[in-house]
Order: structure tokens, then C-alpha cells, then sequence
């Protein structure tokens, strides 16, 4: 999404060096153009049921911008769900799932009147129908199914196996049905799975549709009426050159074969897919330093700031926006968190950088801020939102010494 025009970065018709001028790094840029594209692109090709998965960015303004293109929320908390609510999501365009939601979150998503509740076990079943009975109300859930399948991503981001903690196992549904028989406050009448993230392998979508589509026909066997069939998200994004090919058409492919005729409403809940490579990272070299014949550049972004390098491996390409020379050298890119792990890359090629020099990694928009902290009692990014010539602050972190005044000191101290 960054473009060098006249040898000068753009983001859509914006001039990277006006946003510097302004905002301070390390902050995170996203171009709705490419969240628009991505998002009608998305719906043109798996229809218009999709829910944003809310984790992988909950900016009030980029859910707002989300909700105006049309699709829907899916939500992993009640932090999360107020917020969407706040974005302006209708409540039957909101899906809550989780693994642990606790009592006072499912009566606030009762309340709500939101459009599913998606189970993930049988004892949060019985939870809900004594809620619905005590609210006295009927409300529609759905059940996230584990379907056994292992998505081919790395094991931090799979959720689909049995083993996981997510979902209640796919053999399972004799005792959902005999359950649900004795919830007269529940209506059952969707299934769900998210098998994990980051999945490239096409014949793990296909396993499970077909999984998925038998538990939906089952349970229409036992009388109950499934109207959605939820297939959760993971599509693949490249984040550099070495990534797997995935096309969202083979996914549809898949889809039209497994379901084909089938009369249930397909849903998708994709994060990553719908904003990942609409966001960047811009960070500013305050330090460079050469260990042991390895060349440090020092960087004011850390693992405070974009987590994923340090937490998943991850790989993100990282460019320099100051090309000085022809010369390249080898650099590792580090932040200033004092952890070894802090390290964004190993070992890339970039012209002579110093301090001050403007780095840019690629592909940041999801799981970027939301995942962000405090660490080492360091600031928060802030975000910017692009819309052509336009930019706008949408996040401005609070200077951290505030932190200080919320902590409180007992008596005997
Ligand atoms: C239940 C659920 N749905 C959807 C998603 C979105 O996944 P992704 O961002 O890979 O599309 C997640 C994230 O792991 C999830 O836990």
C-alpha cells in the first residue's frame, strides 16, 4: 500500500513525510482504499455474509469504516462488542464467540439482542439457558464445532484440532441435540468453526466444509432447523516473497462443491484477510551499533509495539524509505525493549542507514496495535487513517508518565 512516487512514499495521495511531520513514531498507517478493496473484493467472491473478526483490529475508526461497507461484526469479547455496537453495527449483524465468556458477558450479549451466540461447550449451553430462562427470553445460539483438522499453519495460531481449547468436538452433536432438546429459552440455529489462521492449504478448507456440512445435516436430522453455517476465517496473507500462493477463488471453488444446493446461510468471519496489507508500520532508527560483526539498527518500534516477529516467528518485510546509496549492508532491525527476542528481522539488505532514517514494515494492519503494550513503560502507537489526499490521527496514545498516576500506593508504603 506504500508507493513511491518521484522517489517519494505515498500512501494512496498522501505524502508519508506530511504524516512524519505531524505524528510521532513509531505509529501505524492504513489506507481505507485498500481496506475498501479488500473488503468488496471479499464479499464479490464468498457474498455478502461476512463478519469482520474484530481482534485483528478494533480502531473505532476502522470499524466504523467496516460497518459502512456493509458486513458485520464478529466479536471475541464484550470489550469488543461495545465497541462494535458504538461503530454502529447493527446487533443482528453481530456474532459473539470465545472461548470464555463469562456470565456477566453473556447476559450483556442477551440484552443486546445480537444476532448469535456461539457456543463452545456444554456446560456454556446450560449457563445460557438458565440466563435466557431468568431474563425470560428465547435467543437464538449457534455451537462452534471442533472439527478435528489441522489448517497446516503454525501450531500458535491453529485452533481446529481436537486438542485445542476451542469449539466442542464434532462427535459431539448427539449430546448438543439431547442438550438443546431441554433448552426451551434456546433457539439452535447455527453451526460455526474457525480451524485457525494464516491457511494457505486448500484441501483444509475443503475438509472442512465437508465436516462441517455433515454436522449441519445432522442436526437437521434431529429436528433441529440450522439456518447458518459459520466457516470462521484464516485466509492467507503473503507477508513476504517465501509465503504460499492462496487464492480466496479456490476457497470459493471448495465451497460451491461441498455446499452446493445446500439451503444453509454461508458465513465467513476473516480478519487478517480484510486488513493486514492495508497497514504499515513506521519507525525511526534512534540507534545503530555493530556486536560481534552483526550491524544493529536500533529502532523506536519494539515488541511493545508489533508483537508478532517476537511472538510468532512472523516474518514482515522491512524497507527504508531514505535510499542513500547503492551500497547495500547487511543490517538486523531490533527494537529498544530489552529482551532478546525484540528483534524484527535478521540480516536484510538495506542502503547505509543512520540515526533518524525512516523504516517502514509492510503488512501490519491486522494484529498490529490491538496487540500492542506497555512494556518496559513505553508508549502506545499511534494510528493514521489515509483516505486520498486526506489523513486523519485515529489513535493518539496518552504520554506513558500518566500511567503513573493510576497506579495506587497502599498506606503502610
Ligand atoms: C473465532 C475466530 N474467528 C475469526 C478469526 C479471524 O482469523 P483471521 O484473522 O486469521 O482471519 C479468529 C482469529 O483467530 C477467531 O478466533
Amino acid at each position: 500500500m506504500l508507493e513511491i512516487k518521484n522517489k517519494l512514499p505515498f500512501v494512496e495521495d498522501t505524502s508519508l513525510h506530511d504524516i512524519i511531520k505531524v505524528c510521532q513514531t513509531p505509529f501505524y498507517v492504513y489506507s481505507q482504499k485498500m481496506i475498501t478493496h479488500k473488503v468488496e473484493m471479499t464479499k464479490k467472491i464468498l457474498g455478502k455474509n461476512i463478519f469482520f473478526s474484530v481482534k485483528a483490529n478494533s480502531n473505532q475508526a476502522i470499524l466504523k469504516l467496516m460497518n459502512s461497507l456493509g458486513i458485520g461484526a464478529d466479536v471475541v469479547s464484550v470489550g469488543e462488542l461495545k465497541r462494535s455496537l458504538d461503530a454502529g453495527f447493527p446487533p443482528n449483524k453481530i456474532i459473539f464467540e470465545g472461548v470464555g465468556k463469562s456470565k456477566e458477558d453473556l447476559i450483556y450479549a442477551i440484552q443486546k439482542n445480537i444476532r448469535l451466540i456461539n457456543t463452545e461447550s456444554l456446560e456454556e449451553i446450560k449457563l445460557l439457558q438458565k440466563l435466557a430462562l431468568e431474563k425470560n427470553k428465547i435467543i437464538d445460539i449457534g455451537v462452534r464445532l471442533n472439527p478435528n483438522i489441522d489448517g497446516g499453519t503454525i501450531s500458535k495460531i491453529s485452533t481446529g484440532k481436537k486438542t485445542d481449547k476451542f469449539g466442542i468436538e464434532i462427535n459431539e452433536i448427539e449430546k448438543i441435540v439431547n442438550l438443546i432438546s431441554n433448552c426451551n429459552n434456546l433457539n439452535l440455529i447455527g453451526v460455526s468453526c474457525h480451524i485457525g489462521s494464516q491457511i494457505s492449504n486448500i484441501d483444509a478448507y475443503k475438509n472442512t466444509f465437508i465436516e462441517m456440512k455433515k454436522a449441519a445435516d445432522k442436526f437437521m436430522a434431529s429436528g433441529i432447523n440450522i439456518k447458518h453455517v459459520d466457516l470462521g476465517g484464516g485466509f492467507h496473507v503473503s507477508y513476504g516473497k517465501n509465503d504460499p500462493k492462496f487464492r480466496i477463488e479456490d476457497v470459493k471453488s471448495e465451497l460451491d462443491s461441498q455446499f452446493n444446493s445446500s439451503k444453509y446461510e454461508l458465513s465467513f468471519e476473516p480478519g487478517r484477510y480484510l486488513i493486514a496489507e492495508a497497514g504499515i508500520l513506521v519507525t525511526s532508527i534512534i540507534n545503530t551499533k555493530e556486536n560481534g560483526g552483526v550491524n544493529y539498527l536500533i529502532v523506536d518500534a519494539g515488541m511493545n509495539t508489533f508483537v508478532r516477529p517476537a511472538m510468532y516467528n512472523a516474518h514482515h518485510d522491512i524497507e527504508t524509505i531514505t535510499k542513500k546509496t547503492d551500497n547495500s549492508i547487511q543490517y538486523t532491525v531490533a527494537g529498544p525493549i530489552c529482551e532478546s527476542t525484540d528483534i524484527f528481522v535478521r540480516n536484510i539488505l538495506l542502503s547505509k542507514q543512520t540515526v533518524g532514517d525512516i523504516l517502514i514494515i509492510r503488512n501490519t494492519g491486522a494484529y498490529g496495535k490491538v496487540m500492542s503494550s506497555t512494556y518496559n513503560t513505553r508508549s502506545l502507537p499511534a494510528e493514521v487513517l489515509v483516505n486520498k489526499e486526506n489523513f486523519a490521527m485515529i489513535y493518539i496514545p496518552e504520554k506513558i508518565e500518566k500511567n503513573i498516576e493510576e497506579d495506587i500506593i497502599p498506606s503502610w508504603l
